[in-house]
């Protein structure tokens, strides 16, 4: 139980660094771009903390999902495939491909953010369907 409980802090404290990292991250979309590409300050940290937490949420979800023997409730579905959609919109806004508009770039910020949220809304509120 106790350790149930310590993967479930430390999966939530992660999680609320990825929402500020992809937050801070985010203003370089905005302030300082250069021709399609993002501002290019912090870059490597960013990159680094993104893929620190987004590890570490899966790592720790997984022995999460381990420990609870895989009872799950059905919004967990939910959960999953927006995490899914949340992984490859930041993935189409920050690739370093010169194709990339910056207006779509932005669009996949968007989406991330608007997948963060319905995240976070479906963990507080755990909605029952049917
Ligand atoms: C940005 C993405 C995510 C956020 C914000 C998030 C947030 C949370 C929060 C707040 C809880 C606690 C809910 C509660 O019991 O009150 C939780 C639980 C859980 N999460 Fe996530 N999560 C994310 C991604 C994931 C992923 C990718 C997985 C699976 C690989 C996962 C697996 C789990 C499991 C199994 C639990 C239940 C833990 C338990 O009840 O002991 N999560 N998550």
């Amino acid at each position: 139980m106790e350790m149930q409980l310590t993967i479930k802090i430390v999966h939530m404290t992660i999680a609320l660094l990825l929402a500020v990292v992809i937050i801070a991250r985010g203003f370089t979309l905005f302030v300082g771009v250069q021709g399609n590409q993002p501002n290019p300050i912090a870059r490597k940290l960013f990159v680094m903390l993104q893929h620190l937490s987004m590890t570490m949420i899966i790592v720790t979800g997984i022995i999460a999902l381990f420990l609870k023997n895989f009872t799950v409730a059905p919004w967990f579905y939910a959960k999953i495939l927006l995490f899914v959609v949340l992984f490859s919109s930041l993935i189409k806004a920050y690739k370093k491909d010169d194709s990339i508009l910056l207006a779509q770039r932005r669009a996949g910020l968007a989406i991330a953010v608007v997948a963060l949220l319905a995240i976070m809304i479906l963990v507080l509120v755990k909605p029952t369907f049917g």
